[in-house]
């Protein structure tokens, strides 16, 4: 695509311009705004540019191998993955209130990737940039946006505040979304990533109504893959805006399972078609992908019993449960 091209070669050229021989690192969160900005700093200086993924373990199932496997593949980029789950859970233990949650794992990311940008900057050589998928809606409503802005703190992990002591290089400061993954189809990135639909920086930490626990991550994580996989085989991915799964992990109810009793917990699909996420509405899935979402999980998860879809709109409700 001719435009998309000569976006990608301006974008490069005052990459370059800005960069120089200097060293840069670039946080990865799986999105695709950071891994568009990072594919072109890539294009633009090379070897110059480290990316770092932290791994907080509030992730998907295959999201940190998405990036290490198949990111790395078709950019060729330097990455360090880092393992701070321990961490992040432990910091977590006995938090139930959203805000809290987000606090303390914004808290916690900014301290990985410092810890992460010292390690980079002791092997490569001291580091002078740091790469960020800002896209131009970012930029227009940072400009002193009130309101939905304040509902949630939208900690954009992945994103950071600029008082670390880097410069920034904002590659994607004049695209909006539609172009930036054009941009990463051109440069090759993979559609899984280029095609994604929004996820929350805190991750699964929000999608567990209660106490985040390892035990309780797992059971989200079973159920959500498999709600991935069947609106995309479903062909649905790109009707819907997104869909959380959401655990009820402080509800059980009674249910029965051959002839046995069970006291499970509730998962909540929350499939949701929208804009630009500040009002939504919720899906309507065909009944059949439904059921099937449903048959599966209760029969794979066993710590879930109910599968109940959520039928509100934003407002009333927000996208996410916390
Ligand atoms: P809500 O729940 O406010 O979500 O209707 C609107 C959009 O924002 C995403 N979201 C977040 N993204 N950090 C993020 O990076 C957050 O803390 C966060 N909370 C919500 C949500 O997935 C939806 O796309």
């Amino acid at each position: 695509n001719w435009s998309t091209g000569s976006i990608i070669d301006e974008q490069v050229a005052r990459i370059r311009a800005q960069i120089g021989d200097e060293k840069v690192i670039c946080a990865l969160s799986g999105g695709v705004d950071s891994a568009v900005a990072a594919a072109l700093v890539q294009k633009a200086v090379g070897d110059q540019l480290t990316c770092v993924f932290v791994d907080h373990g509030l992730l998907r199932a295959g999201e940190r191998a998405q990036v290490e496997r198949d990111f790395v593949a078709a950019t060729g980029v330097r990455l360090i993955t880092v393992d701070d789950s321990s961490i992040f859970l432990d910091a977590l233990i006995g938090i139930t209130e959203p805000e809290e949650k987000r606090k303390i794992i914004g808290r916690e990311f900014i301290r990985s990737f410092e810890r992460a940008a010292r390690l980079v900057s002791e092997e490569e050589g001291s580091v002078k940039f740091l790469v960020q998928g800002t896209l131009y809606p970012d930029v227009v409503e940072s400009g002193g946006g009130e309101g939905a802005a304040n509902i949630k703190s939208h900690h954009n992990v992945g994103g950071l505040p600029d008082d670390l002591e880097f410069e920034l290089c904002e590659p994607l400061r004049e695209l909006f979304k539609d172009e930036v993954r054009a941009v990463g189809r051109e440069l090759g990135i993979p559609e899984a990533i280029v095609g994604r639909q929004p996820f929350p920086g805190p991750g699964l930490g929000i999608r567990i109504i209660g106490e985040v626990t390892r035990e309780r991550l797992d059971i989200l994580r079973r159920a959500d893959f498999i709600v991935r996989e069947e609106l995309t085989s479903a062909g649905l991915d790109s009707e819907i805006w997104q869909c959380p799964v959401v655990l009820l992990a402080d509800v059980r109810s009674v249910g029965v399972q051959g002839d046995q009793r069970t006291y499970g917990h509730p998962i909540v699909l929350r499939p949701v078609s929208s804009e630009d996420a500040m009002t939504a509405d919720w899906s309507r899935l065909p009944y059949d992908v439904i059921a099937r979402i449903s048959s599966r999980i209760t029969n794979t998860v066993s710590e879930v019993n109910r599968v109940v879809v959520d039928v509100t709109s934003k407002p009333p409700g927000t996208i996410e449960w916390e």
